[in-house]
């Protein structure tokens, strides 16, 4: 292996194009893919979705994206529709890359077919909605091929400055951790509504509001939170106790609104975790607070990132910073700590495609997804479930209605 040049094992010269089929051609989907097309190798040359509409949205846009970039226009036979376009995606031989980004429900099943065409996957997370699912992607992960790189949408541990603090963790800065913090405090999400729609395609429109579609706010939006931490700990929740309801919203849809999670990790380490999603007001406030026997460390999305204590250090391009400002760099460069997220992420994903080593962070999303769901299902059930029980629980949503009206 030794001597054999990148492109004799990973198919690709350093610089040449990697290229890349969007999945889903949403709010995420399109962000993500025009982040790979600016700030990477990958080139956008193919794009499915279930909807004539998003797709068409997804061509105007590329096809401008690639322009800017001195690319071709997307090839009308690498635009594929319908309930079947991930399959024909997977089957063409002009892309190297598929990016999942269809709401959460789809996620297993596309990673499946993905997976098994050889082609590199990037997964948004969650990585399944319920336990047949997240226990079928880890059989899945068995069957990534040695050459081949699947990477999971957890871009917050990439943003440099939560990088960081996370090594200062790892190194010790904290000393014994006792206890953990966190929250996730975002607005609504909005209604998607077109003319002449039925109420399934109305459902899938609005999956965000839908339990089965998104997994709820704790696996969908508030997984962000729940992986840095166990990131950060190094270890899965044991057991959880949790609170929650849906106190505000009354619109269509049964997601909870507000959620209050206290995970047990190993060493009798706490989490308590809370989050909202309701509201007009733009208000959003997620992070994460850890707190040992040298200092505490505070990590917010937007706002200084720092630890007190023995070792105490901060971001430097926090410094003298005023939380909640939205703009608090010192230097200006930083609107906030996930600024270089995506960016990041995008191109150590790309570098173990071209050069290695591959990815396969599949089991990691997976035990991410499932932290998640311990925490939903001890809210649901109103009692404390342990890691062990919610494995051999019999969690399998059906999707309750058939996507073959939309071919
Ligand atoms: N990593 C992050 O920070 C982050 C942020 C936002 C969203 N996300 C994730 O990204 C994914 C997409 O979210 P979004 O906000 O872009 O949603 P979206 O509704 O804007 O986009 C989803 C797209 O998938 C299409 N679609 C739905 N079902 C499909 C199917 N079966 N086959 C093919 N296409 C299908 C829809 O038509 C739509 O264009 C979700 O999994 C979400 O959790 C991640």
């Amino acid at each position: 292996m030794l001597l054999l040049n990148p492109r004799a094992v990973f198919g690709y010269e350093a610089n040449s194009a990697v290229r890349h089929g969007l999945l889903g051609c949403g709010n995420r989907g399109t962000g993500v893919a025009t982040s790979f097309a600016q700030n990477t190798s990958a080139r956008v040359v193919a794009l499915a979705d279930i909807f004539a509409d998003k797709l068409a949205a997804g061509q105007d846009h590329f096809n401008k994206v690639n322009a800017s970039l001195g690319q071709p226009a997307i090839d009308s036979k690498l635009l594929f529709r319908g309930p079947h376009a991930f399959e024909a995606l997977a089957n063409s031989k002009d892309v190297d890359l598929i990016q999942i980004s269809t709401p959460p429900y789809f996620h297993v099943q596309h990673l499946e077919t993905a997976v098994a065409s050889g082609k590199h996957v990037y997964c948004e997370k969650p990585v399944g909605v319920d336990i047949a699912q997240t226990k079928h992607a880890l059989e899945i992960a068995k069957k990534v091929k040695p050459n081949q790189s699947v990477d999971v949408g957890f871009q917050c541990r990439m943003a440099p400055p939560i990088a960081a603090l996370a090594e200062k963790i790892n190194g010790g800065a904290l000393g014994k951790i006792a206890t953990v913090a966190g929250n996730y405090n975002a607005p609504a999400s909005t209604e998607k509504k077109r003319e002449g729609e039925g109420p399934d395609e109305y459902r899938l429109r609005n999956w965000l509001w839908d339990r089965v579609l998104s997994g709820d706010i704790l696996v969908e939006q508030n997984i962000h939170i729940i992986d840095l931490c166990n990131w950060m700990l190094g270890a899965h929740p044991l057991k959880a106790t949790a609170t929650g309801g849906r106190n505000v919203l009354t619109h269509w849809g049964d997601i909870w609104d507000n959620y209050q999670v206290d995970y047990t990790y190993p060493n009798d380490v706490h989490f308590t975790f809370a989050s909202t999603q309701f509201g007009n007001d733009g208000a959003f406030d997620a992070g994460l607070k850890l707190f040992g026997s040298n200092g505490s460390a505070t990590c917010p999305y937007a706002g200084a990132i720092a630890i007190t204590g023995s070792s105490a250090w901060s971001w430097q391009d926090s410094e003298s910073t005023a939380a909640g400002s939205g703009k608090f760099a010192a230097n200006g460069s930083f609107l906030d700590n996930l600024k270089y997220a995506d960016r990041d992420k995008e191109r150590t994903f790309i570098a173990s495609i071209v050069s290695g080593p591959v990815h396969n962070q599949i089991a990691e999303g997976v035990q991410t997804a499932l932290s998640c769901i311990l925490g939903r299902m001890a809210g649901y059930t109103k009692r404390e479930v342990t890691w062990e029980e919610m494995l051999s629980a019999e969690e399998d949503w059906p999707l309750g209605f058939s996507l073959e009206q939309f071919a």
